[in-house]
């Protein structure tokens, strides 16, 4: 930054007579109701992304990140070191970065400029550029339609030069969805004074899904339209925490295929709470389950067996076990195969059927969608499982933060209906 550009910032951010993050519910329509965003998925890089920065691009969505960041103009605004929020942005730094020089909280130079920590969970890539506020909007939503639009601050950071841009195309940052103070959601529920709550509806290539931070209901259409939030609501699971990151973990006691329980290592799926390694993760910068070898490779085998009758294709990157498409049925729930399931506390499971165990690379191949952990996939934390963006598509997931609690729907083409079917037309309030 030239030392030209450095003044204007500094008489910039000491302009600002009032700090915005303490704006609560700037420009909102009283009372305050949840709020509505749309979602897309990049098809060239599997990325999904969310339109809710004000008159920008949209940002790619990362269910474990921290922070909220974005490219900013020369001229910005910046949050002094002595802030309180700069202790914030310090503190929920990745543990893999470098922290620099200059920056920090408790400097005793009055004009200090607070450092934010930008993670690129792509590359897994860290940087540092100035923290700031970044202007969000967004639709009121009663569940069932956008009602009108409200804008309002949040706490981001820069994007950092260099490699970190290198995001899909088209995307402006990242919005971390973590359960930590600065991401998205917690900046939304304590700015507009909502519920600690988030539901997300991924949908699949071409499609528009949708999220709504604050609560409420959520309504797709269907023949009759459905309300499923509730429902979702009286039966969660507990989330896990790591305390080393702010990823969403849930506690899975075995993995069945075609109602067999594969044979795992004991407690391989188990998170080691005081490492911060293992257990069963969320991501939505994953394309594809992945999962360490010493779960995969027994899963692969169970399901290649329970598939043995299926005549097998050449198998296409990044997958190892392909079918010729012709040969499978189909169902209402996908590919007609073997299900997989996660098996859960208490007798539940989360069921794979065949449209989310397996994905159709080309019109004559339709490949196992689960991928084995390398050396060159990007694992923070090492998990046992991360459990993908394809096997989380066309499912609602309701995140409270609050009790720590998920709520998960299944597949909702069993309920003959999809992310892609949220009503975006503008409803009366
Ligand atoms: C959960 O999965 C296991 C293994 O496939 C199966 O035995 C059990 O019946 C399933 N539970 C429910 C409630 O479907
Ligand atoms: C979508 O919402 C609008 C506004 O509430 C409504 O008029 C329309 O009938 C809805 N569309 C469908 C297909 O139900």
């Amino acid at each position: 930054m030239s030392r030209h550009v450095r003044t204007l910032v500094l008489v910039f951010s000491l302009l600002l007579v009032s700090p915005p993050w303490t704006l609560a519910g700037y420009q909102q329509h009283p009372p305050s109701k949840p709020i509505l965003a749309r979602l897309t998925k990049d098809p060239s890089t599997s990325l999904y992304t969310i339109s809710i920065k004000y008159g920008g691009a949209p940002l790619v969505v990362d269910l474990a990140g921290p922070l909220l960041w974005t490219r900013c103009p020369p001229v910005h605004r910046t949050i002094p070191c002595r802030s309180s929020v700069c202790r914030v942005a310090n503190r929920n730094h990745p543990a893999s970065c470098a922290y620099t020089s200059g920056g920090q909280p408790g400097s005793t130079d009055r004009y200090c400029v607070c450092t934010a920590y930008p993670y690129n969970p792509v590359t897994g890539q860290c940087g540092h550029a100035d923290a700031t506020t970044v202007t969000l909007s967004a639709s009121a939503t009663d569940g069932k339609n956008p009602l009108f639009p409200v804008s309002f601050y949040a706490v981001g950071s820069c994007a950092p030069d260099g490699p970190l841009t290198s995001l899909t195309s088209g995307a402006a940052g990242v919005a971390g969805l973590s359960r930590l103070p600065l991401s998205l959601p917690s900046q939304v529920a304590s700015t507009l004074k909502v519920a600690k709550e988030f539901a997300l509806c991924l949908p699949g290539g071409g499609d528009s899904g949708a999220a709504i931070f604050g609560g409420g209901p959520f309504q797709l259409l269907a023949a009759p339209p459905v309300e499923l939030a509730e429902g979702l609501r009286k039966d969660p699971l507990p989330l896990l925490k790591n305390p080393m990151n702010g990823a969403y973990y849930f506690r899975v006691i075995g993995v069945a295929v075609n109602l067999v329980r594969v044979p795992l290592p004991r407690r391989a799926l188990d998170l080691n709470a005081r490492r911060g390694t293992g257990g069963v993760t969320l991501s939505t910068v994953t394309p594809y389950t992945t999962l360490r070898s010493d779960i995969y490779r027994p899963l692969r085998k169970a399901f290649d067996a329970a598939t043995s009758g299926i005549p097998r294709a050449a198998p296409v990157k990044p997958f190892d076990m392909c079918y010729q498409a012709s040969a499978l049925g189909s169902t209402r729930l996908g590919f007609a195969v073997a299900n997989i399931d996660l098996m859960l506390d208490g007798g539940r499971n989360w069921t794979l059927p065949g449209g989310s165990s397996l994905v159709q690379v080309n019109e004559q191949t339709v490949c196992f969608a689960f991928l084995e952990m390398g050396s060159t996939t990007v694992v923070p934390g090492s998990p046992a499982v991360i459990l993908g963006g394809f096997q989380l598509e066309n499912h609602l997931l309701l995140f409270n933060l609050e009790k720590g609690t998920l709520g998960f729907s299944g597949l909702l083409a069993g309920i003959r209906t999809g992310c892609s079917n949220f009503n975006f037309t503008m409803g009366t309030s």
